[in-house]
């Protein structure tokens, strides 16, 4: 079976791919530099798969470990690129720390690529890129807006070096996924989403709120120009966005593709509100969940959802989870890292 390398696969969003992965059959190779992550999300990806991935650690502007890895396990069939910063607040004091990590890590990984004879490429973008679009649903022909933050900025340039790279020298084929709001948690408990410090986004400050780590959600702004005056976004389950990454792979390593250079929305297509999310929640938990309503929060969009369509033809991919069985997916990791 093919063998992947996956950059960042003991974060969020990287453990449940692995963990798809390898249910799919894959042997997986992790690198990453524990920047945002513990090494105890192998033991839950072992104690969910029965595999313990071989794993690395190392950061990818490294060269010399990162060329040691290759070396050490040659013979990768692809590489799904999830090492980066993505704290969009942070992005604005420490622009250039983003910059380095998720663009020149970007430009390392595929010059070791190609060094390395590595031909294909997965990489983690975001629905950031869209801002705030003149359609809704969006589609991946939509315009990419200018960038509000650097952390959004540093996106839009890892599509255009890996766009330019493929034009360059057509020896790597790339597909880009452009992430709507991943939330969740697998559903065993034994891996999720683990922000350090106070939260920034929604559903974590939710639970945590829930299990009294927070005194009261604030929700940020009900002015909106929506039905109930809060924003609206795409919150598609984490582990659906995992296997989303496996149809991805299978396209590229079957040479299914129909460009070098692939791009995909990932959502669900269904637009929520904020306030829609937190009753929902108390509905699917029982929990009651206090909160207030605040002012904007600046820099956020309105309202932003996908068209998935062409994942759907071309993947073959839908998000199928229901929202509340997202939520209480989310509230039961939360249960099990407190100890509640
Ligand atoms: P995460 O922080 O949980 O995971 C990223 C992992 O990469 C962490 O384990 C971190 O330790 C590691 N890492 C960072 N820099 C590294 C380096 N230089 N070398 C090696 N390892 C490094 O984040 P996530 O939520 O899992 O996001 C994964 C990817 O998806 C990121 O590229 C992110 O920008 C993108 N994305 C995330 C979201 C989201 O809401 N979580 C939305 C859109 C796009
Ligand atoms: C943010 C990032 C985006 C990134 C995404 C996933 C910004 C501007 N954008 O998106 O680049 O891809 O996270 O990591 O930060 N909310 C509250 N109260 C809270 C927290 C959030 O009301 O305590 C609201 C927000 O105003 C927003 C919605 O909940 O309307 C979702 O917020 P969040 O989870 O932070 O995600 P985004 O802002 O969509």
């Amino acid at each position: 079976m093919a063998k992947i390398l996956v950059t960042g696969g003991l974060g969020y969003i990287g453990s449940h791919t692995v963990v798809e992965l390898i249910q799919s059959g894959y042997d997986v190779v992790i690198v990453d530099n524990l920047s945002n992550s513990e090494q105890t999300v192998l033991d839950g990806i072992e104690a969910i798969t029965g595999v313990r991935p071989v794993f690395e650690q190392l950061d990818i502007c490294d060269e010399k470990a990162f060329q040691a890895c290759l070396t050490k396990y040659p013979h990768i069939d692809a590489v799904i690129h999830f090492a980066a910063y993505k704290a969009v607040g942070e992005s604005v004091e420490k622009s250039l720390d983003y910059y380095r990590n998720n663009v020149f890590g970007l430009i390392q990984l595929l010059t070791l690529m190609r060094k390395n004879n590595i031909p294909n490429i997965i990489f983690s973008s975001s629905c950031t890129v869209y801002g705030q679009p003149d359609k809704l649903p969006i589609d991946e022909s939509a315009p990419r807006k200018p960038a509000t933050s650097p952390y959004g900025n540093t996106k839009q340039m890892c599509e255009d070096i890996i766009h330019d790279a493929v034009v360059s020298y057509h020896d790597i084929k790339a597909v880009l996924l452009r992430y709507f709001n991943p939330i969740g948690a697998h559903p065993s408990a034994k891996i999720g989403e683990l922000p350090k410090g106070v939260p920034n986004n929604l559903v974590p400050f939710i639970t945590q709120t829930a299990a009294g780590i927070r005194k009261e959600l604030s929700v940020f702004g009900d002015d909106y120009n929506t039905p109930d005056g809060s924003a609206i976004r795409d919150y598609i389950y984490v582990v659906d966005l995992a296997k989303a990454h496996v149809k991805a792979m299978q396209r590229l390593l079957s040479g299914e593709n129909k460009a070098e250079v692939e791009v995909f929305n990932l959502g669900t297509g269904q637009g929520v509100s904020v306030l829609e999310l937190v009753k929902t929640f108390m509905k699917a938990t029982g929990m009651n969940l206090p909160y207030k309503i605040v002012g904007r929060r600046s820099g956020d969009t309105e309202q932003v959802w996908a068209d998935n369509t062409r994942a759907e033809k071309e993947l073959g991919w839908t998000a199928t989870t229901p929202l509340d069985e997202v939520l209480r997916s989310a509230w039961n990791w939360e249960k099990q890292v407190r100890g509640l």
